[in-house]
Order: structure tokens, then sequence, then C-alpha cells
């Protein structure tokens, strides 16, 4: 059954950002990127594994997102949207982008390597994208390409 015909599944909002196209299962790590606990306030919407494709939504009322909040969403959803919603239009629709780098966002799996010694160099990464997001080391060559919202700083 198309998303139309059964008519829409959290309403509209007003003003706010609307986290769209989000890989399916991960909207609670965007929660939690995003620092939404049991202890927030926001009026949130999350809709998980949605329409033929599968996908997560997530929509935030009255804010809008940092772009170190969107470049670690890149990470872990890099097909996302983001919407900016004014008195209810979508006034702003982008893309998440995924970098070729990223610095001091993701620690290394690898408990030797230098980015986790007591004087730790800031760990750095550089992504490669074929289906699945992989985050190559730098300094160690470890890869992380599953479960990379658990190594978020
Ligand atoms: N949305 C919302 N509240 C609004 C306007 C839009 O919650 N006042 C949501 C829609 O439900 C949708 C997303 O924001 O999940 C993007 O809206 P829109 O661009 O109208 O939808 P589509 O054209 O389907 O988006 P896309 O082409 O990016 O899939
Ligand atoms: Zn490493």
């Amino acid at each position: 059954m198309k998303q139309e015909e059964i008519g829409l599944r959290v309403r509209r909002i007003k003003h706010g950002t609307v986290i769209d196209h989000i890989a399916a299962g991960q909207a609670l790590n965007v929660l939690r990127i995003l620092g939404i606990t049991d202890r927030s306030n926001e009026v949130v919407s999350v809709v998980m594994n949605v329409s033929d494709r599968k996908k997560d939504i997530v929509k935030i009322e009255d804010r809008e997102l940092k772009p170190e909040e969107v470049d670690k969403i890149a990470l872990i959803s890099p097909d996302a949207t983001i919407n900016i919603i004014r008195d209810y239009e979508v006034v702003a629709k982008h893309r998440v982008i995924l970098p070729s780098q990223i610095e001091g966002v993701v620690r290394c799996m690898n408990p030797n390597c230098i980015t986790n010694t007591d004087e730790p160099v800031r760990p750095r990464f550089v992504i490669h994208r074929n289906d699945a997001v992989e985050l190559h080391c730098v300094y160690c060559g470890r890869v992380i390409s599953e479960r990379i919202a658990d190594f978020l700083i």
C-alpha cells in the first residue's frame, strides 16, 4: 500500500526540520546525534521502516540543525535529506554531504591505535562509499564499516 493511499502517518509540522530518507533503522541513532533523550522537551516525531523503499523519518519542531550535526547524520545515513519547514512549507531541502575525510568525529576501534593512547592524536579517517560507508583510519588502517554510530565522539 502506498503512503498516499493511507494518508500521512504523522502530521505535517509548522516550523522545524524534517530529516527524511534516513536509512531504515537509523532513526534512533539520529536522535542520539541530536542529543534528544528522555529528558528533552522538544516535540519530535519518529517514523521507522516506512514506504516500499524502507526508510526512517525524524521531525523536530522549532529547531534547525547545526552543520556538525548534519555531518554526523551523513556518516550513518548518506542519502538523508534535511528539509527546513517554515509555516508548513518546505523552504529548503538539501541532501547531507559525505565528506572525503573527517577528523575528531569518530574514534578508532583499534585500542592500540595512536589515536587511543595516553597522549592521543586526533582521530582521522578517510571515507569511502561503496554500498555502505567505510571509514579508514589514516593512522592504523583499521576500517569501520558497521555500527558507525557506536564510535561517534
Ligand atoms: N513535511 C512535514 N511537514 C511539513 C512539510 C513537509 O512533515 N509542513 C515532511 C513530509 O512529510 C516529507 C518531508 O517533510 O517527509 C519532505 O516534504 P516534501 O518535500 O513535501 O515531500 P517529498 O516531495 O515527498 O520529498 P522528497 O522528494 O525529498 O522525498
Ligand atoms: Zn586507528
